[in-house]
């Protein structure tokens, strides 16, 4: 199994989301593969939001070891599944769609917990506060995920 998280600046969310997914995969001995990408291209390069180091940190994962990309065509033949946060990378990656078998990968990460909902994982960018709010749903979900398909 490859997954592949993305949001808009790949430094807040989705480095949350590959870091948890990959300590449950660990933690239940699974050889799936996990990584993430934005939507956008402004942060190419750059370590995940000091926030997200951070926030992680307190929950004994380290994600220093990231570096932000953009999200590409060829991300779609390479992951199985594709975690968007919100349902503007849903849009947005939807767009760069080819194939049916393309657009069937794509899933809302917060449809694992309220399937059909269109729930978001907010964007803590602007808000100090967030990141914790941010790692308990990324964590559940994630949960959610590895009950589900291991
Ligand atoms: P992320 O958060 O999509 O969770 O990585 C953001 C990071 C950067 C920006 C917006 C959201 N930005 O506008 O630069």
């Amino acid at each position: 199994m490859k997954i592949l998280m993305v949001c808009l600046g790949n430094i807040c969310r989705s480095p949350l989301a590959e870091g948890i997914m990959k300590q449950k995969i660990r933690e239940a001995s699974l050889s799936w593969m996990v990584d993430s990408a934005g939507t956008g291209y402004w942060h190419v390069g750059e370590l995940p939001d000091r926030r997200s180091v951070v926030t992680a940190g307190q929950h004994g994962i380290d994600i220093t070891d990231q570096r932000a990309r953009q999200f590409q065509v060829a991300d779609f033949d390479r992951f199985d599944q594709i975690f968007v946060m919100d349902t503007q990378n849903r849009r947005d990656v939807l767009r760069l769609a080819q194939t049916e078998a393309h657009r069937a990968k794509v899933m809302l990460m917060l449809d694992e917990l309220y399937p059909g909902e269109d729930r978001s994982v907010p964007d803590p960018y602007y808000d100090d506060n967030g990141f914790e709010e941010v790692f308990t749903m990324l964590d559940e979900a994630c949960e959610a995920f590895v009950n589900r398909v291991a």
